[in-house]
């Protein structure tokens, strides 16, 4: 296994394995230490099948129901962990202007990190692009640890033990959809995380989304304009690292140190079909720790 950094730091492309084969333990081993240090890696060209990219996934731990599995239950197409991106639906039909998955993926658009607003968050996300647009439809990642440590100290002191509220429907209101921010306000209530905790190689990172919506024991104003100003310090045009998307592409990275967002492209006129996979928060810990008892 071959890995070449994007950034110092932050992003790396992996060559030389074969994602679609049964990986041994110290393949995994490599895996794992490698999104820990990189926090997204790109594996290009691979092509995976649905099967190949929910084995693969599960390499890091068990996987969560998509969104609208959850949401919708039996009526979801498809398997329950794999989740459409794009325009394209679950049987390969373009999907028209109005239609609900074209409204529901508009929220993708804001800087965001997977299922903040759950309680069982999103830990590790795998995106394989299937078809893709001539222009556009990329997606963009920032690295919160970077974002926290170049905050003064002083700061960072006064950020540590405050929480954050998270709410699917703030999302939805962000993203120009408050009919479905009320449809969805009850089934997917808000939660609390904290706004700074460990990442996998110990430094700290910020912990934010366009679901968070509030600050524990703060008024409604003074946290709305520190999140915003958390926000937008954290996703600088300097600091973004793009992928732009070649049809067979892997991408996975880790929620708890990045946020993400994916670019536009022109809907009306071209295809976009990418396929996600998320190893939940609880799926990677019991993995973990699977690992640390073998050891
Ligand atoms: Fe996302």
């Amino acid at each position: 296994m071959r890995i070449e950094p994007l950034r110092a730091g932050f992003g790396a492309t992996i060559q030389g394995i074969d994602p679609a084969r049964e990986a041994d333990a110290s393949l995994r081993a490599a895996l794992q230490d490698a999104i820990d240090r990189h926090a997204v890696l790109v594996f290009p060209g691979q092509r995976l099948d649905t099967e190949g990219q929910l084995r693969f996934s599960r390499i890091f731990g068990e996987l969560q129901p998509t969104l609208a599995a959850r949401r919708d239950g039996a009526a979801a197409a498809g398997p329950r962990e794999v989740g459409s991106i794009g325009n394209v639906d679950a049987l390969g039909r373009t999907v028209g202007a109005g239609e609900r998955q074209r409204i529901l993926q508009l929220s993708n658009l804001l800087w965001h990190t997977d299922e903040a607003f759950s309680v069982d968050r999103g830990r590790y996300t795998f995106l394989s692009a299937h078809v893709v647009p001539p222009e556009g439809g990329a997606t963009q990642f920032v690295d919160m640890r970077a974002a926290f440590s170049a905050l003064p100290v002083r700061e960072q002191n006064r950020l540590l033990l405050l929480r954050v509220r998270h709410s699917l429907a703030q999302s939805r209101r962000l993203a120009g959809t408050p009919a479905l921010a009320a449809l969805e306000e009850d089934r997917f209530p808000a939660v609390w995380h904290p706004l700074v905790h460990a990442a996998a190689d110990g430094r700290l990172a910020l912990y934010l989304a366009s679901y968070a919506c509030a600050i524990e024991g703060w008024n409604d104003d003074d946290a709305r304009r520190e999140i915003d100003r958390l926000m937008a310090a954290a996703t600088r045009p300097e600091l973004v690292l793009e992928h732009r998307w070649r049809e067979g592409d892997l991408v996975m990275w880790d929620n708890f140190c990045t946020m993400h967002r994916g670019t536009p492209f022109d809907d009306q006129h071209h295809r976009r079909q990418l396929r996600r996979t998320t190893v939940s928060e609880s799926g990677a810990r019991a993995r973990r720790t699977a690992l640390t008892a073998a050891a």
